[in-house]
């Protein structure tokens, strides 16, 4: 008989009282004198559906009681007040056998410790309800665009030029290790594409690309960091959402940005309740609220030269200066959101030194329309700013910057072209993981975690 999924066992009425047939793995399993119950899932729903096996009606059953075991079961579905339906076993086949050595034997692992079995991980609940926030959230991001005229484009992985003009860049080659004898230039002439290449670190610039023809443009990618940042917020493989919209300047980016989260997380909290208690019960009290109110508020706007004024007024001592003209670091963005405002902030207008080539210079000749979104508990999610569309503007910072013009050729005649007014920002969906789910570090929330010194 063809087997139904969890999911509509509990959700739809119809078949209370009807024989169904269901597949899971053993989640839980417990014996008692006449009866032995099992708990079983099957990835379609976060709930278990629990199984009630009377002793004098089956027998032979032993190895469905392990945990992990897979099964096929055939019974009655029926009401119960604890569990909503129950399933009243008339048949139970082992589909695949699970031996005492299998590891998720405990209710609750570290994650450290399910950290060292990404294969497996993926039973335990917590897994269990990320990876559906996950697509959840996922799908909510293209309903966002969609659903407001913008064309989702897909950006090349494999790139010749480095997007931020300063971010280090995974090598993509085909040479062998040895280069004896072989000058720089030549080694690069001899390589796949005939010059160096890399895994693309931002589809940014051929967004910038497809926007100056179809106005409205979304990427949803992946995106590829070398850096040596071995912390809970950094991946070096990590997915990134890029809209691009031309005639937008920043505040109206900034607009859409802060709609667009409110929109994806109104999504999750209606579509995910089950997991987003899970996640408040084990992860961080206060979870629903804290979204809730995320939807239902505005988020706060502070120029970056408040934002230091603010940081040096503070009553505490940071490990790095704050002085400005320096970098926001971790320690200070999570001040600003976490004490200071206490909800997500867009800190704009960094002094241009410290931001990328293709930021829109301000007036003022110090600082560039770029901002930043800081959210509690995790910091930058969200990086942002109105792009240089003045040609002269453009090839003065990136000199500044000593970089090879020739590998921006495409970007910089997209100024010299129809050059408009245009904004674009960069969304780290794990971060925003993080922020949603109340998991604290970023190795979490992805089924493969990238990072230096380790892959699986
Ligand atoms: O601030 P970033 O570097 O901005 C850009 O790449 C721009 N080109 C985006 C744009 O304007 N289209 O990265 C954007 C976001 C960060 O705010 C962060 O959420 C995420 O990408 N991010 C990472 N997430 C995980 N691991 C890393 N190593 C990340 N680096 C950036």
């Amino acid at each position: 008989m063809k087997h139904i999924d969890i999911k509509d066992i509990f959700s739809n009425p119809f078949y209370i009282g009807k024989t169904v047939t269901v597949c899971g793995w053993v989640r839980t399993s417990r014996d008692s004198k006449n009866i032995s119950f099992l708990e079983i899932n099957d990835g379609t729903t976060f709930r278990h559906l629990q199984i009630v096996i009377e002793k004098e009606k089956l027998s032979g059953y032993d190895e469905a009681m392990k945990l992990g075991t897979s099964v096929r079961i055939a019974g009655t579905c029926c009401e119960s007040p604890v569990n909503g339906v129950e399933i009243n076993a008339g048949f139970i086949e082992v589909l695949g056998a699970c031996p005492g050595d299998y590891p998720l034997q405990k209710k609750r692992h570290t994650l450290e410790y399910l950290r060292t079995m990404p294969h497996l991980r993926v039973r335990t609940n917590t897994f269990n309800a990320l990876l559906r926030v996950r697509s959840r959230l996922a799908a909510a991001i293209h309903e966002y665009f969609q659903s407001r005229g913008y064309v989702y484009v897909n950006t090349p992985i494999i790139t010749g030029s480095d997007c931020e003009g300063a971010g280090e860049m995974f090598r993509v080659t085909t040479q062998d290790y040895d280069v004896t004898g072989l000058t720089r230039e030549e080694y690069y002439a001899g390589d796949f594409f005939g010059r160096k290449a890399g895994l693309s670190v931002s589809g940014q610039l051929e967004g910038e690309v497809a926007a100056m023809a179809m106005g409205k443009i979304y990427t949803f990618g992946p995106s590829f960091r070398a850096e040596n940042s071995n912390t809970p917020r950094h991946l070096a493989e990590f997915w990134h959402v890029e809209p691009e919209v031309a005639f937008a300047e920043l505040p109206d980016i900034i607009e859409i940005a802060e709609d667009m989260i409110k929109h994806i997380i109104s999504a999750v909290l209606e579509a995910c309740p089950d997991e987003i208690a899970f996640f408040e019960k084990h992860f961080e009290e206060g979870l629903r609220d804290k979204l809730r109110s995320i939807v239902s508020h505005d988020f706060a706007v502070v120029e970056y030269t408040e934002a230091i004024e603010l940081l040096q007024k503070a009553d505490r001592q940071f490990n790095y200066p704050c002085d400005w003209g320096a970098d926001l670091q971790t320690e200070h963005e999570r001040y600003i959101t976490e004490e200071v405002f206490k909800k997500p902030v867009f800190v704009i207008n960094y002094p241009k030194d410290i931001k990328s080539f293709y930021m829109k210079q301000n007036p003022d000749g110090k600082t560039v329309a770029a901002t930043d979104l800081l959210v509690p508990g995790v910091g930058e999610i969200i990086g942002c700013s109105e792009r240089e569309a003045d040609l002269d503007k453009l090839l003065e910072a990136m000199k500044a910057r000593g970089m090879n013009l020739d590998d921006y050729e495409d970007y910089i005649e997209l100024r010299k072209f129809g050059s408009v007014p245009h904004s674009g920002f960069g969304l780290g969906f794990e971060r925003i993981l993080m922020y949603v789910t109340g998991i604290s570090n970023i190795r979490d929330v992805t089924l493969y975690p990238r990072t230096v010194g380790g892959i699986r």
